[in-house]
């Protein structure tokens, strides 16, 4: 049988990125060119230069993913490509070098949904056992989504307001550190105690869905404070305090939905599965539960097309296709 080797390309942000993977689960090449460099001075991804980059960066990233894979164009059985959610100048760039890539060398084409890729990131560190649950925390989104087999996802909660990675993003500019803020608060965080007072939106008892912004507003508010009394707080703590607020009401609502839906996996996702305190909360109270909890390593959680490829490979085999019509939808639902 010959080998399936999909290659994959994301762009749906400020990362343009190019990956190729054998049979669904082998990574042969994983190129991110992260632009994070000329956002940091503007405190946020900037559309229009996020555009400029993938622009200047695409062909040059592909090449170097068939470079390191030791691959032709030939060799490839299909183009995987996010379709959306995303910035639309952004998505359309990837959409446009996917559609051109397949069309030159006779390939099929397999959009993808950004927050697929974010779960099947997973399939490239363990296999896949349903019914499974997801929680996807990234700067865009913050759900739980529930998977019965390949390829269906159902939203079971999500957030009513911030994702936890843009309020990480906004409380990190509160306390004057660079974009993106997520990483530098993780690290204080580990140096400070959870000892100021903040509020956990529970929401409604059977809820399984989030809210952030209390919290972002609620630790704008204690640094404003403290400033007027001439009070001094220690970043730390403060940093400390706000992760402990996010991961808490994180991991007990997952836990939750584990429960309710009897599911026999549990997966993290999106960039904010980077963050070590959620990691080690999640593995402390899925301890010995009998729950199997899959976190992906570090450059498998923030944007890459790794988790593209592996999200396409299953798309694909499932038949999923898409002709030269294909278009970037910035509001594409899961
Ligand atoms: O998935 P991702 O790379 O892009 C989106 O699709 O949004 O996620 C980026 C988000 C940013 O908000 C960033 O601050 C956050 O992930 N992030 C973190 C950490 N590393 C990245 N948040 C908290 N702790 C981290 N260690
Ligand atoms: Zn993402």
């Amino acid at each position: 049988k010959k080998d399936e080797i999909i290659l994959a390309i994301e762009t749906s942000c400020d990362e343009t990125a190019v990956a190729i993977v054998k049979n669904g689960t082998e990574l042969l090449a994983n190129i991110v060119a992260s632009q994070i460099e000329s956002h940091k001075r503007f405190g946020g991804v900037v559309p229009e230069v996020a555009s400029r980059h993938h622009v200047e960066q695409i062909t040059i990233v592909i090449d170097e993913a068939l470079n390191k894979a030791e691959l032709e164009p030939a060799d490839l059985t299909a183009v995987a490509v996010t379709e959306g959610p995303g910035l639309v100048g952004a998505l359309l760039i990837g959409v446009n070098a996917a559609k051109a890539f397949a069309f030159a060398h006779g390939l099929p084409l397999v959009p993808v949904h950004h927050i697929a890729g974010h779960i099947y990131a997973n399939r490239l560190v363990k296999e896949m056992t349903f019914p499974l649950l997801s929680l996807i925390v990234s700067g865009g989104h913050t759900e739980l989504v529930l998977m019965e087999e390949h390829g269906t996802f159902k939203v079971i909660g999500e957030t009513r307001d911030d994702a936890a990675g843009e309020a990480y993003d906004k409380v990190a500019r509160t306390l004057n550190m660079p974009y993106p803020g997520g990483p530098h608060i993780d690290k204080l965080a580990q140096e400070g105690e959870p000892n100021i007072d903040l509020p956990r939106a529970w929401l409604e008892p059977e809820s399984l869905d989030f809210s952030f912004s209390g919290l972002k507003s609620a630790v704008i508010n204690t640094v404003h404070n403290a400033a007027q009394r001439g009070e001094v707080i220690k970043p730390e703590d403060l940093a400390a305090s706000f992760q402990a607020s996010v991961v808490d009401v994180l991991v007990e609502k997952t836990y939750r939905a584990a429960d309710q839906y009897k599911v026999k996996q549990v997966l993290l996702a999106g960039g904010v599965a980077a963050n070590k305190g959620l990691r080690k909360a999640l593995e402390e109270r899925f301890k010995n539960t009998g729950y199997d909890l899959v976190i992906p390593p570090l450059h498998l959680c923030t944007d890459n097309a790794a988790m593209i490829a592996a999200a396409g490979s299953v798309a694909y085999q499932k038949g999923t296709r898409a002709d030269m019509a294909l278009n970037g939808v910035p509001g594409l639902d899961l």
